[in-house]
Formats: structure tokens, sequence, C-alpha cells
């Protein structure tokens, strides 16, 4: 059997009052296609065609990918017209197609399974619903079989009070549906062809509809607007909160928590309130995070405590290190096992070997410091000339004395001293102390300019 994914991602979601393509609008860091296009990817289609229209060019740019083809509906006429434009790249009328909605994203593969193991030549997936508003209602006949899908804005009082609902997942014969669809009418409220009312052609002329009827809520609603996208992130993270508690790690507060991307952690992991885990971060055994921490794509090694409001936007922390409070570790810096990283301090591309030290208001960029360094507080590597990035070394067991600020290129050699308050910009031969200080005038009984 040869199955074509179909998802419907071309509305312009005018219900989410904004510039954004629908679609792109983010979950727990994810656009909504994407855990479309996850979703399909589970079911092993042998292509997965994406109907895209509104703020088109940047949908396409942010989720491409070989396995995607891509459909451009240019005017949107419904979900039945995005689904003819997509059949149009489906030359055999006997593969089985799969529709989803792009802004339906935890729909999981396994439901779908169920449904495409039920249907025959057309199949829809259901829902009973607490709460039907909004969606397409299930008809039914005096047997109990399904005749019809009526959208809400079309229903009357009697068919709004139904409870099972259409998820818009459906599946059937590529070459039926498209007889279907090319029987459609736009004879409702927006004037659009509804793939709802291939339904009813079908069986107007005898042809069962079967169904699988689910009923997971969660996993069937559709994000219209902002109120359902904010609900949605919030189960979400308590889904992943309740998870990373179950394999043992302490969360503060499970409500006070937020994932975008994914969250390894070893054992005894500790997690204080407000912190955002973004792209890949992995703690090793024993990491304590503080309050209001953030952290983007990066390792941090058994041990290391990572105090309040840190930023980390990439990286790679080795154990027992201690980190902030108040430090932005900035990409591409690696920081070695016993490293003590203070308040107020930025760095920047940079290697920092075993336990050194670099403890307040400094900044360091581009920089390769060695083993057991200590930077004195107020630091600088004054690495941009204007135009170019020059580098910084400081070798093993130097001291650099407050304030100091290193031009670079600039080589600090091992074991040598910087005397507080230096500027310097030629390299310091190892073991030396090097001191860079004007002469100290003093004008006795100075007088401060006063206003008369
Ligand atoms: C649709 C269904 C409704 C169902 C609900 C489930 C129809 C007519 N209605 O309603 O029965 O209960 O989903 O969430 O199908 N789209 C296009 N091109 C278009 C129009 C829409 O690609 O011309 C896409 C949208 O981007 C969206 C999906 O189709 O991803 C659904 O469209 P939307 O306008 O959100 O339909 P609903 O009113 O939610
Ligand atoms: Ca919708």
């Amino acid at each position: 059997m040869t199955l074509h994914v179909i998802i419907l991602a071309a509305g312009q979601g005018t219900r989410m009052k904004s510039s954004l393509p629908k679609v792109l609008h983010k979950l727990a860091g994810k656009p909504l296609l994407a855990y479309a296009i996850e979703t399909a990817r589970q079911l092993s289609p042998s292509c997965i065609h994406i109907v895209y229209g509104h703020g088109g060019d940047i949908v396409k740019s942010m989720l491409d990918a070989d396995d995607l083809d891509w459909v451009y509906q240019e005017n949107q006429h419904g979900t039945g017209h995005a689904v003819q434009l997509a059949l149009e790249n489906i030359t055999n009328n006997k593969d089985r197609v799969c529709v989803l909605y792009g802004d339906v994203p935890l729909l999981s593969s396994t439901t779908v399974t169920r449904l495409m193991h039920v249907s025959g030549r057309l199949g829809v997936l259901t829902a009973k619903v607490s709460n039907p508003a909004g969606y397409g209602r299930i008809i039914r006949d005096a047997n109990g079989h399904i005749v019809s899908i009526i959208e809400e804005r079309d229903a009357d009082d009697q068919q709004k009070s139904i409870d099972e609902i259409n998820t818009g997942v459906m599946t059937g014969d590529a070459g039926y549906i498209r007889q279907l669809l090319a029987q459609v009418g736009r004879n409702n409220d927006q004037g659009e062809i509804y793939l709802t009312d291939i339904v009813q052609v079908a069986t107007s002329d005898g042809t069962a509809v079967e169904h699988h009827c689910t009923q997971d809520e969660n996993e069937i609603s559709g994000i219209n607007n902002k109120l359902q996208l904010a609900s949605m992130e919030r189960l979400i993270q308590e889904r992943k909160a309740r998870e990373l508690m179950e394999a043992g790690v302490t969360l503060r507060d499970p409500t006070r928590f937020d994932i975008r991307g994914s969250l390894t952690c070893g054992i005894d992991v500790e997690i204080d309130i407000n912190c955002i885990f973004e792209g890949q971060v992995e703690l090793g055994n024993g990491v304590k995070v503080g309050p209001n921490v953030y952290m983007k794509d990066c390792t941090i090694g058994k041990g290391t405590e990572i105090r309040a409001n840190t930023i980390i936007e990439g990286g790679e922390i080795g154990e027992k290190a201690v980190i902030g409070p108040y430090a932005r570790i900035r990409p591409e810096t690696k920081l070695s096992d016993s490293v003590h990283i203070g308040n107020f301090v930025e760095i920047k591309k940079s290697t920092i070997g075993e336990a050194s030290k670099v403890n307040h208001l400094s900044y360091i960029g581009d920089s390769n410091v060695g083993r057991r360094v200590n930077v004195g507080a107020g630091t600088i590597t004054c690495n941009y000339d204007g135009a170019y990035k020059h580098e910084t070394v400081i070798e093993d067991d130097v001291f650099i004395g407050s304030g100091t600020e290193l031009v670079a290129p600039i080589k600090v050699e091992q074991g040598s001293t910087t005397g507080a308050g230096s500027t310097l910009s030629k390299d310091v031969e190892k073991e030396s102390l090097v001191v860079e200080r004007s002469k100290v005038r003093v004008v006795k009984a100075w007088r401060r300019p006063s206003k008369s």
C-alpha cells in the first residue's frame, strides 16, 4: 500500500490576529506545523504533501526537508479545494491518502493508524468532546450511520448540541476522494469547498463512511486563537514536567518551568522556579539549577551548580563548576571542570581550563584560558578592533590583576602576573610581573570648582 499524507496548512489563521502564518506560531518552541509533519512521518508515507499559502515562503523555508512536497494554494477556497490541489500530485488512484491539519499539533500516529485500519474507501476520525463549539458536527441517521458533517456556522441548534465532532483527519483512496470532491459545491456560509462535504456525497450514493472515535480531547484540539495556543502550551509543559519528575528530577514548581526543545537529566538534578530550557540541553547527575535561569543548547557536567539569573546561550560546561549568579555564557564556549564564573561575567567563544576563576564583572571573548588561572574583577579582553576579532591566550597559573585590559592579539605566558589596572598590548613573558600604570600626580590643597 502506498500512502500519501496531505497536511493542510494554507489557511490564513485570521483568528490568531497576527501577520505570522498560523502554522508557524510556536508551541513548546516548535512551529505548529512541525508537529503535524512529525506525526505524518511516523506513518511512514511515501510522500508528505503540504498545502501552504498564506505567508508561503517563510513556511517553506522554515520547515523544508527532502520528504516534503510543497503544494501552493494561492487563494484559500477551503479545505476541500486544498486537498484537490494536493491530489494533482498523486497520480495513482489506488494510492491511499490521509489528510491531517497543520493546526492540530497533538494528534498521535497511533490514533491515525487505528482509523486507517477501519477505514474502507473513506474514513473519518471523530471525537466525543465536552465542548464541541467551533468544530464540525457528525450527523448520523436513525441507524447510527454517519451521513454528513455540518460546520458549526452552518448548523442549527439541534445539530450544535451534538457532541461528536470532526477532527479533520480523513483517510481514503486517492481516486475516490478526487471523484467525491468534484461533486462538492460551495453552498455554505463561507462559500468555500469544504472537505467535510465529501461525506455526504459518499453516503448519498450508498457508500459506508467508516470512522474511529477517540476520547482524547487534547489530541484532536485545533489551535485557532492565542487562548487555545496558550492552554495547549501549558498542557505540553505539564506533561514534560510530569515525565521529568517521574524520572526523578526535582522541580521546585512544575507550573513555573518551560522546555522549548529537549531536556535530558541525570539523577538528583534539582531545578528551581522560572527556568527556561531551549534547544538541546543535557544536565549531568547532581546538577543544581537556580531560579530564573535560561539555558540553550548546552551540556552541563556532573555536580555543577548554575546559580540564579544565569544565561547560557550555548556551550559545554564541565563537572563541579559554579556558574553565576548573573553570568552570561555565549555560544562556542567550553568551561572545564571546577571552573568558577561569577556575577556579571560574559564569556564568548572561549575555552577556560580546569579550576580557573573569573568571578566578577569581566568580559572574556575569543580567548583560550589555561588551568588554575585567576582573572581579577573587571578584566576585559579587548578582542575587537572595529573590523576583526583577535585571540587572547592566557596560559596556566596566570594571575590577572583586577581591571586589566588585554588588547588582543595577546598572549600571557605561564605563571605570570599582571598588575591591577594595566592595559596590555604586548605578550607577557612567563613567570614575570607586568604593570602598566601611569605615575600618580598629587596636587595639594586642591579646590574643586564651585558655583558662585
Ligand atoms: C475544520 C473542519 C471542521 C473540523 C475542524 C477540526 C472543514 C470545512 N472544517 O474547521 O469540520 O471540526 O477543522 O479542527 O474542513 N486550510 C487550507 N486551505 C484552505 C482552508 C483551510 O489549507 O483553503 C487549512 C488551514 O490552514 C488549517 C486547516 O486547513 O490548517 C483547517 O482549516 P480551518 O479554517 O482551521 O478549519 P476549521 O474552521 O477549524
Ligand atoms: Ca482549525
